[in-house]
């Protein structure tokens, strides 16, 4: 049994832990639910919800403040996911500041560059709302001026027509990795060039790349970078992490700021601590972020191109949707240029309708909507779609199911 136990570590520690382990450890999807619903959020991994429980049951205490040893146990414990969250996207763990979500990292780079009149942010078409209406406000408060590129019809990016814009008042370009709403993956590298070339800040919303594909910071160039704890990380709703390469760690003014990040304090100034502890005023989310940490592990075992693979697959079974009729299949063709998503409409249905359909008929799990990308609906022409979303723990069967019930609801009643 140990030997067992043993060898099975080992086997995981090389990223080897199979589809039918994964699945066995996430309760959520032991319930029958055919859960293609990923890019929203994923369902919580056993040894992620024991990481919290242990957490609430031994050692519950607050961290960074006092010096009893469930204070300390708690405190390394939150450090400790920094190092993990690292080692994901290849940075240091002193560049990983914790957000509450992808949003909120976004939102401390708008907040806390100190953007001013005449500033250009550069972005684009295809982002989630929460990479758009940060923006907005510096428009409306800073008076900066935000240029948003386009896309092409398959919701790909050109970098040359970033390149088009940027000019000497350009202090930032901010894209998604992964188009949330559609799943076409951008060029990210290749922007990431023209940012350093032009000596222009690079932001990627990476909330639907990390822990489903290799993310790789400093291949990318990016100064800084978002990504949810919830999603492809497989951690607890309510966390995520903004990593800021370290040269800008000093110049980003903390989003909030309070108790358990000073030094010294009087009436009327205050001494605050270094980064990245700096970005953790007030209480955080303990449990969540330790949670966070040991979900970074877990990805970290099944092994992320592993990961990557698997949604590929998974994809190209998906994209067997196309070929029924009725339906029609936004984003590119070529499955390199895809992340786990497929956005799709049934001619004559409402997508809201469909989604019911899928849920109701065989209890499938998507989202319908504009998915909080409302510019990517408008570039399409659509008001929204249907998103069907996998991650490595979803069955073959599961895709299967979802084309044969698509292909009965786009028969009795598309058209
Ligand atoms: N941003 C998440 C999604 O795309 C919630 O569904």
């Amino acid at each position: 049994m140990a030997v067992e136990r043993t060898k099975r570590r080992g086997r995981e520690r090389l990223g080897m832990k199979t589809v039918e382990q994964v699945r066995a450890e996430i309760p959520f999807l032991q319930t029958g639910i055919i859960y293609l619903d990923s890019a929203a959020t994923t369902p919580t991994p056993q040894p992620v919800l024991d990481a919290m429980l242990e957490y609430f049951q031994e050692f519950s205490a607050n961290v960074g403040r006092g010096l009893h040893r469930a204070t300390r146990r708690a405190t390394d414990a939150f450090e400790a996911a920094r190092g993990k969250l690292a080692r994901v996207i290849g940075a240091k763990p002193e560049e990983i500041a914790y957000a509450k979500n992808a949003t909120e990292a976004i939102n401390m780079v708008a907040q806390g560059l100190g953007l001013r009149k005449g500033d250009k942010v550069i972005a684009t078409v295809l982002e989630h709302h929460s990479n758009l209406i940060p923006w907005q406000r510096l428009e409306r408060t800073k008076g900066i001026e935000l240029e948003i590129v386009r896309a092409t019809r398959d919701c790909l990016i050109e970098p040359s027509e970033i390149e088009a814009v940027i000019d000497d008042r350009t202090r930032l370009i901010t894209m998604t990795h992964i188009s949330n709403a559609i799943g076409s993956i951008q060029p990210v590298e290749e922007v990431g060039k023209l940012a350093r070339e032009h000596d222009v800040l690079f932001l990627v919303d990476a909330a639907q790349a990390v822990g489903h594909m290799p993310v790789d910071v400093r291949a990318m160039e990016c100064d800084f970078l978002a990504a949810p704890g919830h999603k492809g990380l497989l951690g607890p709703q309510g966390t995520g992490f903004l990593y800021v390469r370290e040269d800008h760690l000093h110049e980003l003014e903390p989003l909030l700021l309070g108790g358990g990040i000073v030094e010294s304090v009087d009436e009327h100034s205050c001494k605050l601590v270094e980064p990245p502890q700096v970005f953790d005023a007030g209480t955080p989310n303990i449990p969540g972020i330790i949670g966070l940490g040991r979900a970074a592990e877990y990805v970290l075992e099944i092994g992320i191109e592993r990961i990557a693979e698997r949604e590929r697959e998974l994809t190209r079974r998906m994209l067997q949707i196309a070929d029924i009729e009725h339906v029609e299949v936004y984003g590119p063709g070529d499955l390199e240029r895809r992340g786990g998503v497929v956005s799709f409409n049934v001619r004559g249905l409402d997508h809201h309708d469909v989604a019911s359909m899928l849920d109701e008929l065989a209890n499938i799990a998507v989202r319908s909507g504009h998915h909080c990308a409302a510019p990517t609906m408008r570039h399409l022409g659509v008001e929204g779609t249907v998103r069907a979303s996998v991650h490595y723990y979803n069955f073959e069967g599961e895709v299967e199911k979802l084309v044969e019930v698509l292909e009965q609801v786009a028969r009795d009643f598309g058209g």
